[in-house]
């Protein structure tokens, strides 16, 4: 199947489901609306000459990738996807060398997907119980996960249209977030992060990465694309900092102008969800890998040899 075979079967069975208004977002639909429109907003300055051979494979936070494209977080909808879902997901993942993300709620079974050996991150809520989030951190930590995950920007829970979906939330103080990385041995990563202020406490919590997100539209209205506050961003974060970027990411396109702008791996939220319901594990598998071979041949053309390589300088804005 072609990708743009994925998208539109994919796309299609999802909306037939109960489970289709997950695809929509928060109140006006302004940041899904918003998040193409700034993705377009920019071209490519092609550098043919002396071309290079190109290659997609990376070493992040000690996990070793075929391609920087990777799950962004998310749990809910999939087991209502395909039976055994989320062991599909990992299936078609690990085939195409990528990571998986889980989101809320935390899967029961992260033993058995880590066993599939798919490179497994888990996210925690900042639950207003906060018993229960420490609970829940050192439950995934026991899980054999790669890294964990914070969800920073859930202070008020999740939001579709007028519908308010993960509730009993509270942002988490800086000194909070200093409590999380003293509890958690493994690389941890803060997501939602999209402002200076965030980034510079962020790294003085001591992550050891970031996720730079809207949420995909399911968080606040009006938050900007994550490219509109990048360069911001990344002039706070450290070397040894790990970028991630997500939020409207479709093709390779998308992903290289991520990479351009500083971030080592780029999510991909709904596509995941077109990929499993379009043709289960192979649906996945073929997704990844039709971007990444997009993404392959583009690095080629702009003289980028590796995804580390991909410059700021070959974003053209209009
Ligand atoms: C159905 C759905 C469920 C999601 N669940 C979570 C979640 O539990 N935790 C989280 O941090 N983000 C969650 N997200 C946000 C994604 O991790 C990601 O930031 C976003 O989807 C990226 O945008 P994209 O869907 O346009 O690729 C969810 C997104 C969707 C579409």
């Amino acid at each position: 199947m072609e990708l743009t075979e994925i998208y539109e079967k994919g796309g299609a069975a999802l909306r037939a489901m109960d489970i289709g208004f997950l695809l929509d977002g928060v109140e006006t639909e302004f940041v899904k609306v918003n998040n193409r429109r700034i993705l377009d907003g920019f071209t490519l300055s092609q550098r043919c000459i002396d071309g290079v051979e190109a290659a997609t494979t990376c070493h992040v936070l000690g996990v070793d990738l075929s391609t920087p494209l990777i799950m962004s977080a998310m749990t809910m909808p999939i087991p209502a996807i395909a039976d055994d879902g989320l062991m599909k997901v990992a299936e078609g993942l690990k085939a195409a060398g990528s990571l998986m993300w889980v989101g809320t709620p935390i899967p029961q079974n992260l033993k058995e997907l880590a066993a599939i050996g798919v490179p497994l991150v888990a996210n925690v809520k900042p639950f207003q119980d906060r018993k229960k989030m420490f609970e829940a951190l050192d439950d995934i930590q026991a899980a054999g996960v790669q890294w964990i995950g914070v969800e920073i920007d859930a202070g008020q829970g999740t939001k579709i249209k007028d519908r308010q979906m993960a509730k009993d939330c509270f942002p988490l103080s800086l000194e909070e977030l200093k409590a999380i990385r003293k509890a958690v041995s493994l690389p941890l990563i803060f997501k939602g992060v999209l402002s200076r202020v965030d980034a510079k406490k962020s790294i003085e919590a001591g992550a050891d990465g970031i996720v730079v997100s809207n949420h995909g539209a399911h968080t606040l209205d009006y938050l900007p694309h994550p490219f509109q506050v990048m360069d911001e961003i990344m002039e706070e974060v450290t070397d040894n900092t790990v970028v991630v970027v997500d939020g409207g990411f479709r093709r390779g396109s998308d992903a290289l102008k991520g990479l351009a702008f500083g971030a080592s791996l780029v999510g991909l939220g709904r596509p995941i969800l077109f990929g499993l319901a379009a043709d289960e594990n192979n649906g996945v598998e073929e997704l990844v890998g039709q971007i990444t071979g997009e993404l392959k041949r583009m690095m080629c053309m702009v003289g980028a040899a590796d995804p580390g390589g991909v410059g700021r300088d070959i974003l053209i804005e209009s």
